[in-house]
């Protein structure tokens, strides 16, 4: 049996790495299962991708469909135009797609649309309710074509059975970006700039923006920093920033003694320094689950998450997007309020293997 697996943006190859670990197994064991790893291209930057391949161990794509960076229109088509290629000259017997981004979308509707190919969504049925979020509208379509889903929680089951998914198609087997996390957690690794900006364990906040309601508009994102800023007390505040918030951050003109705007980490330094933080502040989706999973106290800046189990169980609050909501919370953090947490149910590190269990029993593979 041959797997596409599809990955094209930086939380995709988080996901993946265990999924291939486990086949790679499977394969070794003597079962025939074999899989093909395209990469979009959608993210291309060393920093965004290359340099995840190496700490993570990944092995290089079979296949890189260099698409770049566009409109989402322009994104999608040339994501489906170059995966159809690829089917066309060699179809797959199924396809794993991951996550919400654009790259999930377009590789789920290419494969669907030549001969039928199964599709397994892997955290699937996760919504925000934001149909102005582009991931809302992947995660919608994605779902509304998948044949398999393999789900982080029970709300997501939830959302799936509303949409008429029966319950022998839905597999709630946890998180594989907790997977990773687990794997990796031996091997985080301090950066050189924590002697670089004498940064001290619990003495620090982490933050990373990239939404395009955060940071497409350069008085928005202005506003969100002064605020963070000023309600840091003067604790270091570092900041790799994502290639879509770079320039536009260049133009708010924002400086400040504690604010250390750096290029993006990899994985196992950034990791270390979500660890050993005081506290996140963000807007991404998998950095709430990892700061959940570290125990870590996250303030989200969105109206909206698809993974309330990082709000309901987890440490993750969701502050909205008004600046004048975070003050308040910084004040419940230095004032040692913030809530502990737990992990969700499933996100124990062996998801990845109880999907390629599920896909052997599936294709009755020997
Ligand atoms: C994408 C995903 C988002 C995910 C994020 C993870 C979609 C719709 N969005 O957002 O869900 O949370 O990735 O990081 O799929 N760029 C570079 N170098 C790169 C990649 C991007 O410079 O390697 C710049 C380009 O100017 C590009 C912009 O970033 O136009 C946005 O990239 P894009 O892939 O369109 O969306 P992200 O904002 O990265
Ligand atoms: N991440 C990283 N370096 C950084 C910022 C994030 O390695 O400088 C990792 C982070 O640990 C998580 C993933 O990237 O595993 C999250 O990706 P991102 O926030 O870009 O996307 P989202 O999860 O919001 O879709």
């Amino acid at each position: 049996m041959l797997i596409d697996i599809i990955a094209g943006a930086r939380p995709n190859f988080i996901k993946i790495g265990p999924i291939i670990a486990a086949i790679e197994e499977q394969t070794k064991n003597g079962i025939d299962i074999h899989y093909r790893l395209v990469h979009t291209g959608q993210h291309y930057d060393k920093k965004m991708s290359g340099d995840f391949f190496e700490q993570l161990n990944i092995p290089a794509p079979h296949h890189n469909l260099e698409v770049g960076s566009g409109t989402q229109a322009e994104q999608t088509a040339r994501i489906m135009v170059g995966y159809e290629k690829l089917l066309l000259e060699k179809p797959c017997d199924l396809c794993i797609v991951v996550g919400d981004v654009t790259s999930t979308m377009a590789c789920s509707i290419a494969a669907k649309k030549i001969n039928n190919i199964k599709v397994a969504h892997v955290e699937g049925g996760i919504r925000s309710g934001d149909w102005t979020m582009p991931e809302e509208i992947n995660r919608i379509v994605t779902d509304s074509i998948s044949d398999y889903f393999f789900t982080t929680s029970e709300v997501a089951n939830r959302n799936l059975r509303n949409m008429g998914v029966t319950d022998e198609r839905i597999f709630f087997v946890g998180n594989t970006m907790i997977d990773t996390l687990y794997k990796q957690m031996p091997r985080f690794s301090r950066p050189a700039l924590w002697d670089t900006f004498h940064l001290e364990a619990q003495g620090y906040i982490i933050m990373t923006l990239h939404r395009p309601a955060n940071v497409d508009n350069k008085d928005n994102l202005r506003e969100l920093i002064n605020a963070i800023v000023t309600s840091s007390r003067g604790m270091p505040l570092v900041f790799p920033v994502h290639p879509r918030t770079a320039k536009m951050l260049e133009n708010t003109g924002i400086t400040a003694s504690n604010l250390h705007v750096i290029e993006p980490l990899g994985y196992l330094e950034f990791n270390y320094l979500v660890q050993n933080a005081r506290a996140v502040i963000t807007d991404s989706g998998g950095i709430t689950e990892e700061a959940t999973v570290m125990s870590i106290p996250c303030m989200t800046l969105r109206d909206s998450t698809e993974r309330p189990e990082t709000c309901t169980v987890g440490t993750n609050e969701l502050l909205g997007t008004n600046p004048a909501s975070i003050a308040p919370a910084f004040e419940r953090l230095f004032s040692g309020q913030w809530k502990k947490g737990a992990i969700p149910e499933l996100w124990d590190g062996h998801t990845a293997s109880r999907i390629v269990a599920q896909i052997i029993n599936l294709f009755s593979l020997k």
